[in-house]
This record gives C-alpha cells, structure tokens and sequence, in this order.
C-alpha cells in the first residue's frame, strides 16, 4: 500500500540531511513523500531548539495541522502527526501533553527506529522515543537511496561535548560520536555514483571528527577530507560547524594542500569580549581567534570566513559589545550569522544574573548586522572581473539563467550557454549584490574543453576539479 509522507525541516542542515534519511527509512513501509501535508497520511516535523522562537514555531503549525488533520478525517482518511529533532528531544511527552494532536515524538537518535514506532503506534495510542541508544543510528539507517541534486550532505559527527553555556545541543544531540570513516567513505561514493559533485560534511562540532579509519587508526577530519578528495567524481568538498578548539594543524594544512577543500570555513566565535567569552565557555580568547584565522589565511589567503555571533549574553556591557565589533572588523567576514541571546530552558546562562533587555539585544544586533552586511557586500563586490569556477546547481529564477556556487558559497546566476546541472564551469562575474553574484559562462559547455592554463588562478578548485575529469 502507498502513503504519503510529509516531511517540514526546521533550523540546521544536520536537520536537512536527517529528514533525507527519515524519507529513506520509511520509504521500504510504502511512504511515498509530498510537499503537500493536506494530502499527507503521516507528518513528521522536524524540529529545532536551538533560541525560542524556533521552538515556539513548532506549536503554532501543529496548530495548524490539527485543522488539516480534521478536514482529512470528516473525507474519510486519516493523518498522523510525528514530531521528530531536537524539540522532541528536548520536550519528550510534554509535547503531547500540550499538542494531544502529536501521535508519535522520536528524537534525533532514534530515526532508523521509526518504521517500529509507526507500528507499534497503531497498537498504542501514542509513541515517545528520545533515549539515547548505545546502537549507531546511521549504522542501521538503510543505504542512501538517491540523491537529485549535484550537492549533498554528509553526517560524519553528531553531538557536542563543549557545553558553551548558552546552547542546548550538548543535551538534545548527546555526547560527541563520529562515524567510522569506512562508511562515511561508502556514503560518499554512492552519492558519487549519483552524480553528486559536491559534499558538505556535517557534524556539530565537526572538526573534532575522530573516527575510526580505514587503515585501523583514529583519522582526524583532514585525514577524512583526505581520502575523500579521491573519489572520482567529487571535485568539492566543504564542512560545517566548526569550533576554534578543534582547529588542528593538519586541517589548516588541508585547506593549503587539497584542491577539492573548498576555500570558505564557518568557524563561530561568539563574542569578542574574553570576559564573556570564559562566562560562555568557549575556550578561546579573542587573541586566539584572530590568531587562528591569521594561520588559516595563511594557508588559503582567499579563504571566505563566516561565523556564528550572540549580542547580549547575560552581563555583557556596551563595550563588551564593542570587542565584538572590534573582531567583526579585523577578520573581515564574507559572511556571518547573528543572534540575540535566547535564554534555552536547561543551560547555566539561562540562569545568570543580568540578563540583558530586549530592546539593547536588537539595538546592539541591528548595529552589527550592519557592520556584517557592508562585509559581505564588499565581499561580493570583489568578485566582479574576476573568472569563478561556478558548480551548476540548478535552474535560474529566470528563464536562460542557470544558478549555481562559487568556491565561496556564493550563488551565482549565470546565463544559461548550454551549461548543464552537475558542471563545473567557468564564468567571468560581472555583477554582484547584498547576497549573490551575476556572471557569463566563458568556458566551453563541457569541462572538458575548459582550457585550464588560460583561467587565472582564481582558487586552488580550479586546476583540481578539471583535471580530475
Ligand atoms: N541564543 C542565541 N543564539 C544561540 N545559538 C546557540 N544557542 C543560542 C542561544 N541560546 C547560536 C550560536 C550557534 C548557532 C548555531 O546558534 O551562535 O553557533
Ligand atoms: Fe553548542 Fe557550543 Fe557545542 Fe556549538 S560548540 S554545539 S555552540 S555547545
């Protein structure tokens, strides 16, 4: 029998790449998915908890749901609702407590057991299931099925053992766990037989990856990357998020040495106060993280920096706030996210004294945010004249455009010269804006033709990924 599967993500891409794999296990018990919940005989959200007002979505579209659930019903058929990711984790059977509509809640660890808890919820009213089991989930989650687009996720590590004193994660994902590199390297290359040219590698603290490697040691994440460098096929590789702690010398040296690591490295700093900086946790100074990205440049000068920051951590002072500043403007970010303190029920910040008020967390996040968009824009505009290698991604918003990205993430529209999904290509940027950039094909249609000795050496990618083919 075929059914219907709804699947709504929410927050990171460890949660986009999770509900991939959710699709795939449910695939063998007849789910088919659809991007319409009213036609949906089971809805999973896909929950994040990461500042309130991501968690606070989630009961307003059950809200909503609980309307589509009663129109499916009065025509006769029915609708279960699952909540699944870190709001499931974090609230177990609180949330159906408050949402009674909710059937089924099942936590980041337990997807490969949803097709048993759907079964098991048809006996028993409803189902939670948030302990962290000792089995590896990814282990026993079925093969990749397919994958559509030339780009693609990769989980190599879950968890968080850092417990920064703001964040939930260390709690809703449980303790550091890194995939043995052996089925990390298999993943891979089944998406490489799919066509995927790209993989970003996730993991919450995915610098800390230690898994155990093909040759019998412990492999860091540069030995990975490494050894994901050869597969045939793959000419990008990327990973996110990274922790200024875990920066090791052999993954700096991985981003001067491997032509495939794409230059652009999302490294969250925080704060730039060392004050708030030890109150948080973190385990680096300000001294440190310029330090660091200091080496980083020095290894890949055009590397794209991006980072993480939280304005109004409890006590920080307007000149706290200033150091903030003060980094923002001496790394020069190309791009960056930022937030306001959102006090996560659970964590030592959400307890401290002086809690800032709302109104100097927007002020004071509006004033770098400013800051950060006349980077990225500068950015951006640095580009123009220059030849990118630009992966075809997909169809532009408008006809005869073609969109893709630059080695730094960027999205580029290009004209559509009969460059097809899935190449590499290079184009001459001509325009640029707050968040992409326009350029003109110049090569020819097929890598293969591109003359690499006449494409200046824009980035490292370019001699790698050509000659690869
Ligand atoms: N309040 C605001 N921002 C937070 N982040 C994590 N926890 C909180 C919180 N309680 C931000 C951090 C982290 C990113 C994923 O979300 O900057 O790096
Ligand atoms: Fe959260 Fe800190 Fe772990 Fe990042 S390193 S997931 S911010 S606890």
């Amino acid at each position: 029998m075929t059914r219907k599967v709804h699947i709504k993500t929410y927050g990171c891409q460890m949660n986009a790449y999770d509900s991939v794999r959710m699709a795939e296990a449910l695939a063998p018990e007849g789910y088919e998915e659809t991007d319409d919940p009213a036609a949906a005989d089971l809805v999973v959200l896909n929950t994040c908890h990461i500042r309130e007002k991501a968690a606070e979505k989630i009961y307003s579209e059950l809200g909503r749901l609980r309307l589509l659930q009663n129109e499916r019903r009065a025509n006769g058929a029915n609708m279960k609702i699952a909540v699944a990711g870190c709001v499931a984790q974090a609230e177990g059977e609180e949330i159906i407590r408050r949402a009674p509509v909710v059937d089924l809640v099942v936590g980041p660890q337990n997807y490969h057991r949803l097709p048993d808890l759907l079964r098991d919820g048809q006996k028993s009213a409803k189902a939670v299931d948030t302990e962290f089991p000792a089995e590896d989930k990814f282990a026993s989650l079925p093969e990749r099925a397919r994958q559509r687009t030339p780009t693609a996720f990769l989980t190599v590590q879950e968890g968080c053992d850092k417990f920064c004193t703001f964040c939930v994660v260390p709690y809703t994902r449980g303790a550091e766990f890194s995939r043995p590199a052996a089925d990390i390297l298999e993943e891979a290359r089944r998406l490489a037989g799919f066509g995927v040219r790209e993989i970003t590698l996730l993991g919450q603290n995915v610098n800390a990856y230690m898994g155990d490697g093909a040759d019998g040691r412990g492999w860091t994440l540069a030995r990975l990357i490494e050894a994901l460098a050869d597969i045939p096929g793959l000419a990008r590789l990327r990973y996110t998020t990274s922790h200024p702690a875990d920066m090791g010398d052999d993954l700096i040296a991985a981003h001067r040495d491997i032509p495939a690591l794409m230059p652009y490295l999302h490294l969250p700093f925080q704060a730039g106060a060392d004050r708030i900086l030890a109150a948080m946790n973190r385990k680096h100074t300000a001294a440190h993280y310029l330090r660091l990205i200091e080496r980083i440049r020095q290894a890949r000068p055009d590397i794209a920096m991006s980072t993480d920051i939280i304005v109004g951590f409890p006590g920080e002072t307007d000149a706290e706030f200033e150091e903030t500043m003060q980094v923002v403007r001496e790394v020069n970010f190309a791009q960056a996210y930022s937030f306001k303190y959102s006090p996560r029920p659970g964590t030592p910040a959400s307890t401290m004294d002086d809690q800032i008020p709302e109104a100097a967390k927007s002020e004071r996040l509006a004033t770098l945010q400013s800051l950060l968009a006349e980077q990225q824009k500068a950015f951006n505009a640095a580009q123009i004249g220059r030849t990118l290698p630009v992966l075809l991604e997909k169809p532009g918003r408008k006809s005869g455009q073609l969109a893709g990205r630059s080695p730094y993430l960027q999205p580029v529209h290009v004209t559509d010269h009969g460059g097809e999904i899935g190449q590499i290509v290079l184009a001459d940027i001509t325009e640029s804006s707050a968040n992409s950039l326009s350029g003109v094909i110049i090569s020819g249609t097929k890598e293969t033709k591109v003359h690499i000795n006449s494409a200046p050496p824009a980035s490292g990618e370019t001699a790698g990924t050509l000659l690869r083919q």
